[in-house]
């Protein structure tokens, strides 16, 4: 029978690029004479996903509205919102402007190489498992260091995933972590994705699911690099 439960994304693209140290902020650079964000939109745009809102820093929202969702024809954009300070107040800007959904993936608009495959398995993964995350598991050896950077930690390895986006959720579960959140100011310091939100405000474990090495996050100067060799690739694959 066919699923009529309806999708939402979140897409994010208010952040302002610290780590990148460019001008115009990272989401905006761009490549193959595209802004870096219209790669995550076009994988939405192409996927299952019924509805998408896009959240942008203040002052974004209009070139957003026409050099990207107007100029390249995103239909299922149906919301460009403003985001926050944090991550996290911008993906509750997000999960406010959905107007109808069942459920909602929230990616990061900074992660060009998502692809149509990743997108169905964390649709999937949230109607199988309420909440989950796709990750990859880690290559390197990973430490965590005392206060004067002399490792102090060596976690088990074969347990060690890195998280990636989209994360995927029954919509009103993930709205209520993060109502929850915003109300409780000591459970917001070092809040970097949406598991750890669903982890920490509600009773639902969150389900990790194989995404992609190749889902990188531009964060620094060398990931652009890296993302045009992967967003050729993907091309070329389709
Ligand atoms: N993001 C957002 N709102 C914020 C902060 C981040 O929408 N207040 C988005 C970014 O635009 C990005 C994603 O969340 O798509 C992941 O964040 P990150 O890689 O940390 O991006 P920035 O915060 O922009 O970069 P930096 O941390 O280096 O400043
Ligand atoms: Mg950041």
């Amino acid at each position: 029978m066919e699923d009529r439960r309806r999708t939402a994304a979140v897409i994010l693209a208010a952040g302002k690029g610290t780590r990148m140290g460019s001008q115009v902020h990272k989401q905006y650079m761009e490549l193959f004479g595209k802004p870096l964000l219209y790669y995550a939109l076009l994988a939405f745009e192409n996927s299952s996903v019924d509805e998408i809102v896009l959240v942008t820093g203040p002052g974004e929202v209009r070139y957003c509205r026409e050099e990207i969702v107007g100029k390249y024809g995103f239909s299922k954009v149906t919301a460009v919102t403003e985001g926050g300070k944090e991550r996290y107040h911008s993906v509750y800007e997000g999960l406010k402007a959905v107007t109808n959904c069942d459920y909602v993936l929230v990616h990061d608009g900074a992660r060009p190489c998502v692809t149509g495959e990743i997108i169905e398995a964390a649709s999937q993964g949230a109607r199988q498992h309420k909440a989950c995350a796709v990750g990859m598991p880690v290559k390197d050896t990973i430490k965590m260091s005392d206060e004067n950077e002399f490792a102090a930690i060596t976690p088990d390895r074969n347990r060690l995933w890195m998280i990636q986006t989209p994360q995927a959720f029954e919509y009103e579960l993930v709205l209520r972590a993060y109502e929850k959140l915003m109300s409780s100011e000591k459970y917001q310091k070092g809040v970097t994705d949406d598991a750890m939100v669903v982890e920490t405000m509600t009773q639902e474990k969150v389900k990790l699911i194989r995404g992609d090495y190749a889902n990188i996050k531009i964060t620094t100067p060398e990931d652009m690099e890296i993302a045009a060799v992967l967003i050729k690739r993907n091309q070329r694959d389709k």
